[in-house]
């Protein structure tokens, strides 16, 4: 999850008390409410929407959970180019089931942010003017079949060790909303491993289709989990209020000991010639990243980021008509259960 902040009005201040003993009324509501909030996170219960929350909690998840929707949304646009060149029927119908998949996920979380008081408008906005984020993985190109392999294994793949500690997320809606995405980005998972295990098991020319998709998508993956914890500026306190529950280099480490037993069943190469196997640690130890890279993706530079935005407010542009005439139709219906009650 990569974090930029979103705009929003800082309405945590309360009222100007207008004497002494108002003041100290309101002072002994808020400290009861701080105390309410700090033991149901002390205790591992749900915050829910109806509950008190400090302002910067409230923020740091319409942050977190609208660049989540985001990167639901815009990681369609990758695989949607693939859909009319799927190599069979069968291929074309589960690539298809995937992405629509991707699009109900944006809804659901969408909807978890809109309990936080944002609308749907504020988010898509901020997102199509380039002020929100999503993740930087979705500004790479998807160049041949093989890379709906590698996305489905590695990118759904690295969404899942992100994502299910997710489900243990101290905001009840988003924990929620977790539960069921976590369980279709597993079929993901293994769709994109199948047409990976598929290709390495095929002709020379297929095999290596799918060691030339894993060697371009293996860096960009591993940075998805983004900044070292060293340089994490939001993990902290997101572990603290639990929205968080595993920091981001434990999650990249979680993935690759996961990984490389995969990527040796495939006969394919990681293509990190510093990667292996630490007895002492019981875990592999990995080669340099390059946050240049990952900084230059993220602040819009990366391959495909003007393409991605430029397709994605098209085609929300393309469906006005399509909510229009949901609203029209939501409007008449209204109205003739309004006559038949009357
Ligand atoms: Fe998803
Ligand atoms: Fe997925």
């Amino acid at each position: 999850m990569y974090t930029q902040a979103i705009d929003l009005p800082d309405n945590d201040r309360p009222d100007e008390p207008k004497s002494l003993e108002a003041a100290k009324t309101a002072a002994a509501a808020n400290a009861a409410r701080d105390r309410a909030f700090e033991a149901a996170i002390a205790n591992d219960r749900k915050i829910e929407p109806q509950d008190w929350m400090p302002e910067a909690y409230r923020r740091t998840l319409v942050r977190q959970i609208s660049q989540h929707a985001h990167s639901e949304v815009v990681g369609m646009l990758p695989e949607g180019n693939w859909v009319t060149r799927a190599p069979s029927l069968k291929r074309k119908a589960i690539l298809l089931a995937k992405i629509q998949d991707e699009g109900g996920h944006g809804l659901y979380l969408y909807s978890a942010a809109e309990t936080l008081g944002t609308s749907r408008a504020q988010m898509l906005d901020a997102l199509h003017s380039g002020k929100a984020k999503y993740s930087s993985i979705f500004n790479y190109p998807a160049l041949t079949w093989a890379d709906m392999g590698a996305i489905g294994w590695l990118v759904d793949g690295a969404a899942i060790m992100n994502q299910v500690p997710l489900c243990r997320c101290s905001y009840g809606p988003y924990a929620r909303a977790m539960i069921r995405i976590c369980k279709e980005e597993s079929f993901h998972q293994r769709q994109g491993y199948d047409i990976m295990l598929s290709l390495a098991r095929g002709t020379q020319a297929q095999k290596a289709m799918a060691q030339d998709a894993l060697n371009r998508w293996w860096w960009p993956v591993v940075m998805m989990f983004g900044p070292s914890d060293k340089d994490s500026v939001h993990s902290g306190q997101s572990m603290a209020w639990g929205i968080k529950r595993i920091t981001n280099d434990d999650l990249r480490q979680k993935f690759i000991d996961a990984t490389i037993p995969q990527a040796e069943l495939l006969g394919l190469t990681v293509p990190d010639p510093d990667l292996k196997w630490n007895e002492e640690r019981g875990h592999y130890d990995h080669g340099e990243i390059d946050w240049s890279e990952f900084w230059a993706v993220v602040n819009g530079d990366g391959p495909c980021n003007r393409e991605r935005l430029k397709a994605r407010v098209a085609a929300h542009e393309n469906g006005g008509w399509v909510r229009e005439a949901a609203l029209a139709h939501a409007r008449k219906q209204a109205e003739r259960a309004q006559r038949a009650a009357a």
